[in-house]
């Protein structure tokens, strides 16, 4: 593994991140927006990407820093913030190697855990979390479960993981953007370790204008899979011993159901 973590959001992928991503999840964003308010700021947005959490915070003028890997991600968020008169403090840095300028009340990692990173960086990466909180901080990270994408979760068996590296699909439909060319992307998964519990995807990515191809990239993306008890005791060793785990952005004790877990962590 890269000692930078091997993640796809760059170039034309990060363009389409900040064009059409605004409205995925919605429920995440007032779900982290109450722990802030609550007596949880200063906060740190760990792999904010641009902004899709961030911009509604500062909107509503809490007190929240952004950084993320991806130095075409916190370009794209500056902008975006630029663009409503907004200037957050953002910096380009891998979580494994947090050092940000101040401590925080809050820190929340939303759909980041484990992208492109060793096991030992994602120790780290915990470690520095606590590390960067105010003494009674709280950190908030989820997970998607391994077991969340059936597609994906068939590949975990012996007898299916011969039909990887999946084909080269034809991308899907085109998606017009704010300058007006058109997007197009497809995914697919390239391999499957159950042992190392890490996937590989590619990612194929289109920009067209007027009816012709004007750029294409490819993209790999390396995911950390990690299940409910594995990551609560990882919290355990980097100095977070009372970790709850939450459902789906709910508030609810997670079940079986919820493809997505959120870790509630005191310092
Ligand atoms: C799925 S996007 C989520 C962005 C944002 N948190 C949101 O919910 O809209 C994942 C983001 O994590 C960033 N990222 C991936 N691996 C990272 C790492 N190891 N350290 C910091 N950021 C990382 C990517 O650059 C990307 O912006």
């Amino acid at each position: 593994m890269p000692d930078t973590p091997q993640t796809w959001h760059y170039g034309l992928i990060a363009k389409w991140w900040s064009e059409f991503n605004d409205d995925f999840r919605p429920h995440e964003v007032p779900y982290f927006q109450r722990y802030i308010e609550h007596g949880g700021q200063p906060a740190l947005d760990v792999a904010c990407g641009t902004g899709r959490l961030l911009l509604p915070y500062l909107r509503a003028g809490l007190d929240v820093d952004g950084c993320d890997v991806s130095a075409d991600m916190i370009e794209l968020c500056r902008e975006k913030a630029a663009s409503e008169g907004l200037a957050p403090t953002l910096f380009v840095q891998a979580m494994h190697e947090l050092d940000p300028p101040r401590r925080y009340k809050t820190i929340f990692v939303c759909g980041a855990f484990g992208l492109g990173s060793t096991r030992e960086q994602d120790f780290e990466a915990l470690r520095r979390f606590h590390e960067s909180l105010e003494p009674d901080g709280t950190l908030l990270l989820d997970i998607e479960v391994p077991y969340a994408d059936p597609k994906q979760w068939r590949y975990w068996l012996r007898e299916e993981r011969g039909a990887l590296p999946e084909a080269p699909k034809p991308p899907r439909e085109r998606r017009r953007a704010s300058d007006g060319s058109e997007y197009a992307l497809r995914s697919r998964i390239v391999e499957l370790e159950p042992l190392a519990q890490r996937v590989t995807l590619s990612m194929h990515a289109e920009q067209w204008r007027d009816g012709l191809l004007q750029a294409e990239e490819d993209h790999l993306l390396n995911i950390g899979l990690y299940f409910r008890n594995e990551l609560l005791l990882m919290l355990e060793r980097a100095e977070f011993p009372n970790a709850i785990v939450q459902g789906d952005h709910n508030d609810s004790e997670a079940t079986s159901d919820d493809d997505f877990l959120v870790f509630v962590a005191r310092k």
